[in-house]
Formats: structure tokens, C-alpha cells, sequence
């Protein structure tokens, strides 16, 4: 037998094994699919379990991820499911050394949320989506409005369009045309300044050595975000299914 062949051998046994050891399944949703730019078919599900009588399909939580609590909060969602949030604390504690009201404090520690838990194209978007029913109607505005304004400078505040998107998208990127539409609407809107405001303390060069702890914002969240108490995804809210992905990303249906 060649090299090759006793290889080619040795990976089908491994993999078998690793079959029989797996109690269960894990079909990826067509989302994560294409972000691998992988348009086959998903997995077949009753092929697998056929080859594999002790696996089902996941519906349950996911072993690989830590649990989360029956009633889920915002905190737990940065304990448990979104990745480093160092980010999104430098500009909520920015914004407080400026004085920037607490419910734009709030908004400066949750404009990235779906960057670091959900999706991360039209993160503003998704972002504000996943907080609207638990916060003031401006700070979901503003959230949204972030992601659009970053693109557009604002002398009067000394905002510039950011030198890192020259180097990460190139000299002649331009937004999307609906992003061009939606920031000529949100330029005249009432709420633009606070929508700008994130983008100013939207900080991108830290100091490394500042170190910030979500629990310095416990009070802020707990006077500005509605927690709901069933937890977040289980509050029969027009996002919680949103919330519910994120506890459990691999379910099966
Ligand atoms: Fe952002
Ligand atoms: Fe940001």
C-alpha cells in the first residue's frame, strides 16, 4: 500500500471513530455556510444519524459553549456569548468622562453588540434591532445611525473619516448607495447628534494599559435597559428568537 492510501485510510478510521464518540450532530445554519463561501447542501442529518445510532441533531444546548442561565441577562449575554467587548467599555467609560448623559453612556457600551455576538455586516442595524424593546426609542436611533454616520465626517465635532477604513477598504471606498441614502436622512433628523456622538467615542486606538470592567456600567444598565424578567429571549419580544440564536447558534430547528 502507498503513503497515500494508508493516509487517506488512517483519516477515514479517525473520523469514524470521532463518529461514534459524538453523541451528537452539529448542522451549520446556510448563514455560516456561505460566510465559508460553502454552497453545498448542508449535511444530511438522517445519513449521519443512520451512521451513527448513538447522535441526534442538536436541539438542546450546545456542550461545546458554556450554559447560560434560565433567565438570561444583558450581562450574561457579555459573560457568556459575546467575544472581548474592551471596545465598546473604553467608549462607554469615553463617553462618561465627557459627560454625555447616561443613556447615551449606555448606547456608547452597546453599539457594537452584534459585531462581537450576532452579525457583524450591518452590525448597526442588527444591533439596534436587538436592544429596541428594552431601551429609549433615541438610543436604538443612535445605534442605528452609528454605522451609517462613521462613513461621513462632522467638522463642527472634529470628527474624521476614519484613517483605519482607508487602510481596511482602500482610498476609493464608498458606502453602499443605501447607506448614502439612510445618511442623508439621518443628517436633518432630531436624534443626529446622539447618533454622531457614538461615532466620537467610537475610540479605535486604546491604550492598552486602560482597563475596563463591564461591572463599572451595572447601574447605568440597570436604570437604562428594560431586563426583561423572563430573560432575554424568552420574553415573547419581537426579537427574542435574535436573543435565543445567540444562546443556542447550532439548533437544529
Ligand atoms: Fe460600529
Ligand atoms: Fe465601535
Amino acid at each position: 500500500m502507498n503513503d497515500a492510501a494508508s493516509l487517506m485510510q488512517r483519516a477515514d478510521a479517525l473520523e469514524e471513530k470521532m463518529s461514534r464518540e459524538l453523541d451528537y450532530i452539529v448542522v451549520k445554519s446556510r448563514l455560516y455556510s456561505l460566510a465559508e463561501g460553502d454552497l453545498n447542501p448542508p449535511p444530511n442529518a438522517n445519513a449521519l444519524m443512520a451512521a451513527n445510532p448513538n447522535a441526534q441533531v442538536l436541539m438542546g444546548d450546545d456542550p461545546r459553549l458554556p450554559p447560560m442561565p434560565e433567565k438570561p441577562t444583558l450581562l450574561d449575554f457579555f459573560k457568556y456569548r459575546f467575544g472581548p467587548a474592551a471596545h465598546l467599555l473604553q467608549s462607554a467609560r469615553h463617553a462618561v468622562n465627557a459627560g454625555l448623559p447616561e443613556k447615551m453612556v449606555l448606547a456608547c457600551l452597546l453599539h457594537d453588540i452584534s459585531t462581537i455576538g450576532f452579525i457583524r455586516g450591518d452590525h448597526g442595524y442588527w444591533g439596534a434591532q436587538l436592544v429596541e424593546p428594552y431601551v429609549d426609542e433615541e438610543v436604538t436611533w443612535a445605534i442605528r445611525a452609528h454605522q451609517v454616520l462613521r462613513f461621513y465626517p462632522d467638522e463642527s465635532v472634529g470628527y474624521e473619516y476614519p484613517q483605519s477604513y482607508v487602510k481596511a477598504f482602500g482610498a476609493d471606498y464608498r458606502p453602499d448607495q443605501y447607506v448614502e441614502d439612510d445618511y442623508q436622512r439621518m443628517r436633518n433628523h432630531k436624534w443626529y447628534m446622539s447618533g454622531r456622538m457614538i461615532t466620537v467615542h467610537d475610540i479605535y486606538s486604546f491604550d492598552p494599559k486602560v482597563h475596563v470592567e463591564l461591572e463599572e456600567f451595572t447601574d447605568v444598565i440597570g436604570r437604562n435597559f428594560r431586563q426583561p424578567e423572563q430573560g432575554l429571549g424568552f420574553d415573547n419580544s419581537p426579537v427574542a428568537h435574535m436573543w435565543r440564536a445567540m444562546i443556542r447558534p447550532a439548533k437544529y430547528l
